[in-house]
């Protein structure tokens, strides 16, 4: 059985909408902020219970504890929300990868989503306990925690994994020849991969304390020495972060299969470079530095590593003859004009007025007052959303009158 044949076989037969490139770029793209928000939290969860366990020493740790604890509560949710886009479009054009992989690892798949309850959970009752004086069971909670959380990024590793090696799947479907359909093993796990994806969590929380530090330079009640506690604390994270992921991504760099002219690929190199040089860069940051530069940087870096997973992708499926750009294509141009539209009305707009009514609220002390520009923009997004929704209904309704009655 050729699996290339199987695989192009199991693509969709209503094809895509518009050209893969598109979204393939797409997935890219919307990924760099999935996996930034998992930095993020998993981050935050390890550093606040660190803080939680060092409070006795200095009041810092306690303030800083509670303040991770509830970056790393948002921050789940973020992750969660922000996973759905990369998702879709892995689904598009990677479906028969992403399904196999899936259903070979079905009770995995489905724990995941068990497990990231549970976990979200546990973390919600840390947040709740963790305020001053807090009992020392409670670390309990947090740990068990970040220990599920990094065991859903284990699985989503694997399902990732998976799904690049097509030649493997027979063998784990029908071990010996006997089926085995309960999808109860993770069955490929790359550990340089998954271990150097996780370890970028540390520097993220390190680039995050420095541009929280900064965040909060215009609030009396986030008094200098606070603030200065955090900066160091986040340029030895990040230096010795960055320093540390070294390790699993070279041993990366030298695991791909021999023949696939990965280990040479100038992109792989290129991230290997760009990490060390964020290391002495945040380990030197000189003083007249934007305190959001690392953070900048740090999204750059992320940007490298999702171009680097698809061209990993596309390399190790091209010799089964896997290719994206031979996916069919059924343009249907109003359905990819609403899309865009969406993107950049409501995505934009109103995502917009989101961030920047929370970043503006967020620096001031007490009670927000919306300047004229920010409730413009919130007029103007309420306009928007209300467009959209009369958009939507009308081409509904009138797709159904032209079926149905014309
Ligand atoms: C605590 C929860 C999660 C963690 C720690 C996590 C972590 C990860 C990691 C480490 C990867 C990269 C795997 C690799 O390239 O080897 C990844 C990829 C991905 N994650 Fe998550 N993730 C979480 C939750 C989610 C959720 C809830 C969704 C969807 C709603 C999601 C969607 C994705 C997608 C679509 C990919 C890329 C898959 C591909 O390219 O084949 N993740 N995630």
């Amino acid at each position: 059985m050729d699996i290339g044949i199987v695989m192009n076989t199991m693509r969709d037969p209503a094809g895509v909408p518009a050209h893969p490139v598109l979204f393939q770029a797409l997935m890219v793209f919307t990924w760099v902020f999935h996996i930034a928000f998992v930095h993020l939290t998993l981050g935050a969860a390890g550093l606040s219970i660190y803080a939680f366990h060092k409070r006795a020493e200095n009041p810092n740790w306690e303030r800083l504890s509670i303040a991770m604890t509830k970056v790393a509560k948002v921050g789940v949710s973020l992750l969660i929300v922000l996973g759905v886009a990369p998702l879709l479009f892995t689904q598009v054009i990677y479906d028969p990868q992403w399904y196999a992989s899936n259903v070979l690892s079905g009770r995995w798949t489905i724990a995941f989503i068990f497990t990231l309850i549970v976990a979200y959970c546990a973390w919600f009752v840390f947040y709740y306990a963790n305020h001053e004086g807090a009992k020392r069971h409670i670390g309990l909670y947090a740990w068990v925690a970040l220990g599920l959380f990094c065991l859903d990024g284990l699985i989503m590793h694997a399902l990732s994994y998976q799904a690049l090696l097509p030649d493997e799947w027979m063998r784990w479907y029908a071990p010996d020849g006997m089926l085995d359909t309960r999808g109860a093993a993770l069955h490929a796990i790359q550990w340089p991969r998954y271990l150097f994806i996780m370890s970028l969590s540390v520097p993220a929380v390190g680039v995050y304390l420095i541009a929280y530090a900064h965040y909060f330079a215009v609030r009396e009640d986030r008094e200098p020495a606070y603030r200065s506690f955090a900066v160091a604390l986040g340029r030895q994270i990040a230096s010795w972060g960055f320093v540390l992921s070294v390790i699993p991504l070279l041993a990366w760099q030298f695991a791909h299969p021999i023949g696939s002219g990965l280990s040479r690929h100038p992109i792989g190199w290129l991230l290997v470079a760009t990490v060390l040089a964020l290391a002495v860069w945040v380990r030197r940051f000189p003083q007249r530095t934007h305190g959001y530069a690392p953070l900048s940087a740090g999204l750059g870096l992320l940007a490298l590593l999702a171009v680097w997973r698809e061209v990993i992708r596309v390399q190790l499926l091209r010799p089964f003859g896997y290719d994206i750009t031979s996916y069919t294509v059924h343009a249907d141009w109003p359905s990819t004009a609403l899309f865009f539209a969406t993107l950049l009305g409501v995505g934009g707009l109103v995502g917009g007025f989101y961030l920047t009514l929370l970043y503006r609220s967020g620096r001031v002390q007490g009670i927000y007052n919306a300047e004229p520009g920010v409730a413009r923009l919130g007029s103007a997004a309420v306009g928007i959303l209300g467009l959209w929704i009369a958009v939507f209904f009308i081409y509904g309704i009138w797709i159904w009158v032209r079926n149905s009655f014309l």
